[in-house]
């Protein structure tokens, strides 16, 4: 059946009327879209109510065939395209963040509505860009930019925009997923792990964005910056990576009843005062087994979100990869077609509650702190003085022979980051204390 759209605003195109794409990227997500573009295009002539047209397709080298492209529609003139007259959407699915960022502020000042799938970008100006997109009356859309397939943007964007959203916490990095999942299920090294990643296509290259949570943490600030109505940027996120992370480590975790995982945490706070603020960090995290966030394997993504009303929600699937990034890219497409043709912009970005970004210090969990000391009588009273003298009370305290001394791992109740900083330091301090081996944080 023919879907009808009858209702044209002011500003739109009008019924029947086509929409030209300006597809910036080749690579493996631009090859989907502009593939799937082709593939569903009588469907997404009637969910828009226009046709949806291809104008060009910008690439580094135009003089590359690329199989199914008609080669007229490459360019290597990326801001030509995006000024003629026939394109309404632009789809940058290019990456990085300078060039990209010119080429969408281009788009948007000169009226056109942008798709985007990059999270360093939007992370990094998403004020920049929200203005120009406000100030141009156009859409600014971005879902692929977090999670890929997994619509969490449009859902804190539209369904939870009633709602009073207190935590989000996930998986949004799937490399590192898989990574920890191997080291867990194989009691593979991180190393080797990382190897296996590489191998099957996972990790990239240069693996660092993923294993350094910087893929993360730009995910985080846009998670927290529609979550918590308020501009988080990718330098307000507090980053830490899995690097570090050992198969000792992942070993004491489910000896504990913990999965390791490489968690995105968005919080809202409230102080003493009453005042809240935010927090968004990215670190590897002890997650208690029967948590839902635990049984993520492999290279899914999961978000699990707290909302006042709504309760706990979770969101799974696949977070990256051509086809899974396409189908949120096209999402985007269909929403920013329709309204060129019908009129009206999506629901805006609103960062009105403007909440202050906490001071990392002062942010509360508790901890997971694997030492290695000596094995003497009186060696437990002597760290756990420590941990009293700064308020901090033990959870778990557990002990293992070691070659060299004895393992000692040691689960707190609720403290700062500041407060852990001068326990991990004042250990380190003593000759009872050999090495503090690990200190990760629990959900
Ligand atoms: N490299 C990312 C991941 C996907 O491994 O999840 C793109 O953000």
């Amino acid at each position: 059946m023919t879907e009808h759209h009858n209702t044209t605003y002011g500003n739109g195109k009008g019924e029947g009327q086509p929409v030209g794409i300006a597809l910036l990227g080749l690579g493996t997500v631009g090859a989907e879209v502009f593939r799937l573009l082709n593939e569903y295009n009588a469907d997404f002539t009637q969910r828009v109510g226009g046709p949806v047209e291809v104008r060009g397709v910008a690439v580094s080298d135009a003089s590359k065939a690329r199989e199914g492209i008609a080669p007229e529609l490459l360019t290597e003139d990326a801001h030509a395209l995006i000024q003629r007259e026939d394109v309404d959407v632009v789809v940058e699915v290019i990456g990085g963040i300078d060039y990209p960022r010119e080429l969408v502020l281009a788009a948007l000042r000169a009226g056109k509505s942008v798709v985007t799938a990059n999270k360093a970008l939007v992370a990094a100006h998403a004020d920049e860009l929200a203005k120009a997109a406000d100030e141009a009356g156009v859409d600014l859309y971005f879902e692929a930019a977090v999670a890929a397939a997994i619509p969490v943007v449009g859902m804190l964007r539209r369904s939870l925009a009633g709602d009073k959203i207190q935590r989000i916490s996930g998986i949004v990095n799937g490399t590192t997923n898989f990574i920890l999942d191997a080291m867990e299920t194989t009691g593979a090294s991180y190393e080797d792990a990382l190897a296996e990643a590489t191998r099957l296509g996972y990790a990239e290259a240069d693996p660092t964005a993923d294993v350094e949570g910087h893929d993360a943490a730009s995910k985080a600030a846009i998670l927290a910056s529609l979550g918590f109505h308020t501009r988080v940027t990718f330098d307000d996120v507090h980053c830490e990576g899995i690097s570090a992370i050992t198969a000792e480590d992942i070993q004491a975790a489910n000896q504990a009843g913990y999965s390791i995982k490489l968690l995105a945490i968005c919080e809202r706070l409230t102080g003493e005062d009453g005042k809240e603020s935010v927090n968004a960090r990215v670190h590897p995290t002890l997650v208690p087994k029967e948590h839902p966030l635990a049984s993520v394997s492999k290279s899914f993504n999961a978000i699990f979100v707290e909302a006042e009303a709504a309760g706990s929600l979770m969101f799974y699937g696949n977070g990256a990869g051509g086809n899974p990034t396409a189908s949120a890219v096209l999402g985007d497409v269909v929403g920013a077609s329709r309204n060129k043709v019908h009129g009206g912009r999506a629901p805006e970005e609103n960062t009105y509650a403007n909440l202050p970004v906490a001071d990392f210090g002062q942010t509360q969990t508790r901890y997971h702190i694997d030492m290695q000391v000596k094995d003497r009588t009186g060696v437990l009273a002597v760290i756990s003085s420590v941990f009293a003298e700064q308020g901090v009370s033990l959870r778990t305290v557990r002990q293992e022979e070691g070659k060299d001394g004895a393992r000692l791992i040691v689960v707190t109740h609720a403290a700062t980051e500041s407060v852990l900083d001068g326990i991990v330091r004042a250990l380190e301090g003593l000759d009872d204390v050999h090495a503090v081996n690990s200190v990760i944080r629990l959900s």
